[in-house]
């Protein structure tokens, strides 16, 4: 019989890497807290046409990479290949900007994209993230990318770089729009029909195209920065000085422009310099008009997201360390056939006192069982033979010193404890 083998892109995380994956997910939590962000969690699928309205037909991610399906209702269902939509959709669902005027909402997903599969790029992959929404102000963008420096730095990341960029609001994008594809149609000789789409629907884009051929004129390209409306300039400035005010560095990119449709004002991204062509470690910002597409009401919002998998294969790869998985308290070995049938009411009693046990299920012989205790590394071998159980004790071993002592059945717990 042929062997079932996983999905192309998704990957299975095994013991061993899931104690990474729950400090990094801890440590999330712990600098969320921090921030005041609330965990927020949202189905893994959705109507198709939330992320076609949310994050645009165009894009890459709607047009070439959604998981889309019908369910047996022919509804258009589709996996979800980001947060920030599914979350604006249940801010608006539930209401929930009657209780608070200022949302600030993280989460830790799984996400799926029909990507080509390469190092840091899956087709399951894992984002923690955080939006705020219901404020305007520049200083939500600051706590943002704040917290994102935060989280990578605590975790002890180092080599990173912050890019940012505005991409203005509706009053500066439109007039900028046209200047810029008259510049574009005027340079591009014979425009793939990409190329021609995107000049035509959405000349931004065109922007952050990695084209080598592209690339002279693209840094040619007349800048928005220089276009600016007097309240895009505005929030920019004050992103600007509010980060040196936190010592923050930054270098601005005006071809940063990201992938989905929903920005306004201000873009940024995070990159790894360890890492090769998927260097993105995290990329957000403000997307004021995305709440009014989905429901007509608009809510300025902020916010961003990091890939998992990307800050995990940094981390490694600069050699630093998450704490491993807690360690096994004790393995109990028990000897015959009496000692056998009494080890479920000890493992039990020990595991209900939070003392983390476990013991042999395979009839295996004394110097088996030590060895397994070895390989599982515990701090304690629990020795339950004939004669303890007569004499009501245990023989301790502490499995590193090779230390021995017997402890009274009714006195194992604080001695453990000890
Ligand atoms: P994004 O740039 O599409 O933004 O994704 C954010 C991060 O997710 C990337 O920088 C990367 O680290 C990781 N990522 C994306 N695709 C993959 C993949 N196929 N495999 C592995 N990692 C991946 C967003 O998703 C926006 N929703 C961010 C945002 C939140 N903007 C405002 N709020």
């Amino acid at each position: 019989m042929d062997i079932i083998r996983r999905i192309k892109g998704t990957q299975d995380i095994l013991p061993g890497q899931t104690n990474r994956w729950q400090a990094l997910e801890k440590y999330v939590r712990s600098k969320m807290a921090d921030f005041n962000y609330h965990e927020i969690r949202t189905p893994v699928f959705e109507l198709t046409r939330l992320f076609s309205r949310g994050i645009g037909e165009l894009t890459d991610i709607v047009s070439k990479e959604m998981y889309t399906f019908e369910d047996r209702s022919k509804k258009s269902l589709t996996l979800k290949p980001e947060m920030t939509a599914p979350v604006i959709r249940a801010y608006i669902e539930n209401n929930m900007q009657a209780k608070l005027s200022v949302n600030k909402l993280f989460y830790i997903s799984p996400l799926f994209r029909q990507e080509n599969p390469q190092a840091g790029r899956l087709r399951q992959f894992h984002q923690f993230g955080a939006e705020c929404i219901g404020a305007a102000s520049p200083l939500a963008d600051v706590e943002l990318i704040d917290l994102a420096l935060q989280i990578l730095q605590g975790l002890g990341l180092k080599n990173t770089h912050l890019k940012i960029n505005t991409v203005g609001d509706p009053q500066s994008r439109k007039p900028y729009k046209k200047l810029l594809q008259d510049y574009l149609n005027k340079a591009i000789q014979n425009p793939s029909p990409e190329v021609r789409g995107r000049i035509e629907k959405n000349p931004l884009r065109v922007l952050d195209s990695k084209d080598p051929a592209l690339q002279t004129i693209i840094a040619g390209a007349p800048k928005l920065v220089n276009h600016l409306s007097a309240d895009a300039a505005n929030h920019y400035a004050v992103l600007k000085a509010q980060l040196q005010n936190l010592d923050i560095s930054f270098m601005e990119d005006p071809t940063l422009v990201r992938g989905l449709d929903y920005y306004t004002h201000t873009v940024f991204e995070i990159t790894s310099g360890d890492l090769g062509a998927q260097n993105a470690l995290l990329g957000g910002g403000r997307y004021d008009l995305l709440t009014g597409q989905l429901a007509g009401k608009d809510a300025p919002a902020v916010g961003f997201a990091a890939g998992m998998e990307r800050i995990l294969m940094s981390l490694e790869k600069q050699g630093v360390e998450l704490p491993a998985s807690q360690p096994l308290d004790v393995f109990l070995i028990a000897l015959g056939d009496d000692a056998i049938k009494q080890m479920p009411v000890f493992v039990s009693r020990l595991r209900k006192s939070g003392i983390s046990c476990d013991a042999d299920y395979l009839g295996r012989s004394m110097k088996a069982q030590f060895r397994e205790a070895n390989r599982q590394q515990a701090r304690y071998a629990l020795i339950l033979g004939e004669e303890e159980l007569q004499k009501k004790h245990f023989r301790v071993k502490q499995m590193d010193s090779g230390e021995q002592t017997d402890v009274a059945f009714d006195e194992i717990i604080t001695y453990l404890k000890k």
